[in-house]
């Protein structure tokens, strides 16, 4: 995968390796990355990271997150944009969530969203999940981006 040719994703990747590769515990680096991607970007308005249930293995749990807390702490597979994202494990993008019907919403402010999956040896992990309040933000430089993030979750995540 080729990482982006955004600078300013290109900038903000190596600060991204090194949160993520700091000592210390996995939740902390992963609030300190949901809060250094929010910061960064002005257009990610809402970034929370959703665990696997590892007793289910069919449900995501609500992890580290930077922005407005969330009613939708537990969310199943399938359900919502985060749940289709979970299960086609292939990232999901929705300009315009008033037109998307398996949605999940957490604020009226938010106008589009995007979700990666994080997996590892072909399992999913969780997902990364990412709200805008513009309209139609997120193009294929996010993308790239953020899956060379979640991959990096990904390692993190399994230790
Ligand atoms: N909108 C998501 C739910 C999570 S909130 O965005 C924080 C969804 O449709 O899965």
């Amino acid at each position: 995968m080729v990482l982006s040719s955004n600078p300013a994703f290109l900038r903000l990747f190596p600060r991204v390796k090194q949160l993520i590769e700091s000592t210390a515990s996995r939740d902390e680096n992963l609030a300190a990355l949901c809060a250094l991607l929010k910061d960064a970007v002005p257009y990610y308005n809402w970034v929370g990271v959703y665990f696997l249930d590892e007793h289910t293995k069919s449900d995501l749990v609500l992890g580290p997150f930077a922005g407005a807390p969330t009613e939708h702490i537990r969310i199943p597979f399938g359900i919502g944009v985060c749940g289709q994202a979970a299960v086609l494990q292939k990232t999901v993008i929705v300009p315009d969530v008033r037109k998307e019907q398996n949605y999940l919403s957490c604020s009226p402010f938010v106008k589009a969203e995007i979700v990666v999956p994080i997996s590892f040896a072909g399992a999913v992990r969780g997902v990364l999940d990412i709200d805008s309040h513009d309209c139609a933000p997120f193009t294929a430089a996010d993308r790239a981006f953020l899956e060379r993030v979640c991959a990096l979750i990904a390692r993190l995540l399994v230790g």
